[in-house]
């Protein structure tokens, strides 16, 4: 297995804790806590002069977020979170009464909340292509395109999805939208850091956020909205710059909010940049490959075959199946990190049940090797 070092110098996270789901919530490495923790000790020293700073600190900060994504700065406007960027995007785009809002049954739970939201608002209907997990390239565009007719409002659909870890094709899929005049929405929550340029599709709306993989203070996220939709698309909170012609400079200024996330994010990407990223990436998907399959053969299981398993992720079903029961998997979850001292996510597909395992630069061998001796002892 692929030996690395996991620099616990770069991260506070607690040494007596497997961290097993960067996916979820992502970890700020010691160096962005620390430029996070100064920004807000200078706004308590002069709460006046700091406001008066941020409009120009943002600028640069959403400089260098546009520049890392690869998009055109014009285009690519600051939000709390993947959440925020969808809704954002569904209440720019023209539902009409009796079409459709198109999703996968890969979609995110929230996300298909807010398609239902737009949906009832609009008396439209939220349709969900069901997608095999195994579903190969050609066949993911196949049966979403099967869906993609002439009542089709938008297709709103995941770069990486949550529940399978699952990269979607999704340069065809826009191919396919655009030729038919259907708008997209990529969820690209998962995408910054596992993809390169992961907004270059041509979308009319992709979201992404920077505190899941590019590990940036919570609540980073950024909108990359095409050229025709830059006038209409408004933040979701209504403030002063409500009436500025510029897209970026729109979403910047949310009222009295804390500003601190979005200027330090940048500084996760300086580190992730000096751990030489790509090949650590490179690194952490052969690594969890394996861990993984440790972690499997200990529950006599194996590791869910997806087409484009996600860089830095993977699923090992658990050795029962049934119906989905959140309660359940939360009170699994809360076992496994007071029992084994493990942080772990499940998932669930069909009547399927998977433990999604992540790796980020904080990870070795070890741990995998560690939640197998573990996690039997649950079940
Ligand atoms: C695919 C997907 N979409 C959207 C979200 C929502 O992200 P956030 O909680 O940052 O709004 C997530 C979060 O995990 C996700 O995995």
């Amino acid at each position: 297995m692929t030996v690395l070092s996991p620099r616990p110098d770069l991260w506070s996270l607690d040494p007596d804790v497997l961290h097993l789901n960067h996916g979820s919530y992502g970890a700020v490495p010691r160096r962005t806590q620390e430029l996070l923790a100064a920004l807000r000790a200078e706004t308590e020293a002069n709460p006046m002069l700091w406001f008066r700073s941020v409009a120009e600190r943002l600028t640069t900060s959403r400089l260098e977020l546009a520049a890392y994504l690869n998009t055109d700065p014009a285009g690519f406007a600051l939000v709390p979170n993947a959440s925020a960027g969808i809704t954002a995007a569904l209440a720019t785009l023209p539902i009409r009464p009796g079409r459709r809002i198109v999703l996968t049954n890969h979609a995110y739970g929230a996300v298909r909340f807010a398609a239902e939201r737009f949906a009832r608002a609009s008396q439209a209907e939220v349709v969900i292509v069901d997608l095999p997990l195994e579903a190969d390239d050609e066949t993911v565009v196949a049966v979403i395109s099967a869906e993609l007719d002439e009542r089709a409002s938008v297709l709103v659909v995941d770069q990486i999805s949550s529940e399978t870890a699952t990269v979607l094709p999704i340069a065809q899929l826009v191919e396919v939208c655009k030729a038919r005049g259907i708008p997209t929405v990529v969820d690209g929550a998962h995408a910054p850091a596992l993809i390169d340029s992961p907004a270059a599709d041509g979308a009319d709306f992709w979201t992404g956020n920077f505190h899941k993989w590019p590990a940036s203070p919570r609540a980073t996220a950024g909108l990359v909205v095409a050229e025709k939709w830059r006038r209409e698309t408004l933040p979701l909170i209504v403030s002063w710059s409500e009436h500025d012609e510029r897209l970026p400079e729109r979403f910047d200024m949310q009222g009295t909010y804390d500003y601190a996330p979005w200027i330090a994010a940048p500084e996760s990407l300086r580190v992730l940049d000096e751990l030489n990223w790509p090949v650590r990436r490179a690194q952490l998907s052969a690594l969890i490959d394996e861990g993984a399959k440790v972690v499997a053969k200990a529950l006599g299981t194996c590791v869910a075959e997806v087409a484009h398993p996600a860089a830095t992720m993977r699923l090992v079903e658990l050795p029962f199946r049934g119906e989905r029961n959140p309660a359940a998997g939360a009170a699994f979850k809360v076992r496994a990190s007071k029992e084994l001292k493990a942080e772990i996510t499940l998932t669930s597909f069909d009547d399927r049940v998977f433990v999604r395992l992540s790796a980020h630069a904080y990870n070795s061998r070890r741990d995998y090797e560690l939640l197998a001796e573990r996690l039997p002892a649950l079940f």
